[in-house]
């Protein structure tokens, strides 16, 4: 089997932050990006903005024939039904997003969402035609445990099915400790984590080789350099540091 090279994404998550006032960061970012398109495209790294469901069409807009990419950050696991309050995956492609982040570690303690809503929604969301980011990552009280690499690698067990490829489906491992916090692991325990979850995926899927994991949690200009050199960090997922374009456009740049 060839092995072929794994392009990198630099994601960014904007939470529950944005209003349309805010889409001056989205033009700025894709406007920079549509500059850097043919470097991007030689080194083989892509980037993509994760912003409210509220932001998804304009922000769409705003990046239109820009190498930026849009994506929404949940998705009801049904095409369309009574559920109020609810979005479809089906909608949230439909506004023009590519990707859509599912399980985050928010979501599952503000939604009380486990492993296997987090497998119906990736279903959804590769039914909609969007690449899923899926989130895992262990608590404190889990790394202290020494359970770290078991409660992730069942996060991902439980959350993937067997038509996951390496088009439709991103893994984020984001430590739940290290997101908002300003702390990271260390380059060994991130590449533990990744080669762990590698061993998984190959184990899960028939392209889980080619099946990227990014790292996530205060990832920032100053740690991305670093990060991104791990074996088996695909790129990254990043919160607070994707809100301003010249914090995300430093990141990207350092995975050039
Ligand atoms: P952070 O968030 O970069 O602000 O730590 C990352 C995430 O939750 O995706």
């Amino acid at each position: 089997m060839t092995r072929m090279r794994r392009n990198r994404l630099i994601a960014g998550n904007w939470k529950m932050h944005g209003l349309r006032s805010d889409l001056v960061e989205i033009e700025t970012v894709a406007r920079a990006l549509g500059d850097r398109r043919e470097h991007l495209a030689a080194a083989g790294v892509e980037a993509a903005l994760c912003v409210p469901f509220t932001l998804i069409a304009a922000a769409a807009e705003t990046a239109r024939g820009t190498p930026l990419a849009v994506g929404g950050q949940d998705c009801h696991h049904e095409r369309a039904g009574a559920h109020t309050g609810d979005v479809s995956a089906e909608m949230v492609a439909d506004a023009g997003a590519r990707f859509v982040i599912l399980g985050h570690s928010e979501r599952r303690r503000d939604h009380r969402e486990t492993n296997l809503d987090v497998r119906a929604k990736l279903a959804a969301a590769r039914r909609a035609g969007l690449t899923a980011i899926v989130c895992v990552g262990e608590t404190e009280a889990e790394r202290d445990a020494g359970a770290a690499l078991a409660v992730v690698s069942r996060q991902l067990r439980e959350s993937l099915d067997d038509r996951v490829d390496a088009a439709n489906t991103v893994i984020a491992y984001e430590p739940v400790w290290a997101i908002g916090t300003g702390r990271t692991p260390d380059v060994e325990q991130i590449a533990e984590m990744h080669g762990g979850l590698r061993a998984v995926l190959r184990d899960l899927c028939e392209e889980g080789e080619q099946v990227r994991i990014l790292y996530g949690g205060s990832m920032k200009p100053g740690n991305a350099g670093a990060i991104l050199s791990v074996g088996d960090v695909d790129g990254g997922l990043i919160g607070g540091a994707s809100l301003q374009a010249d914090s995300f456009l430093s990141i990207v740049e350092a995975a050039l």
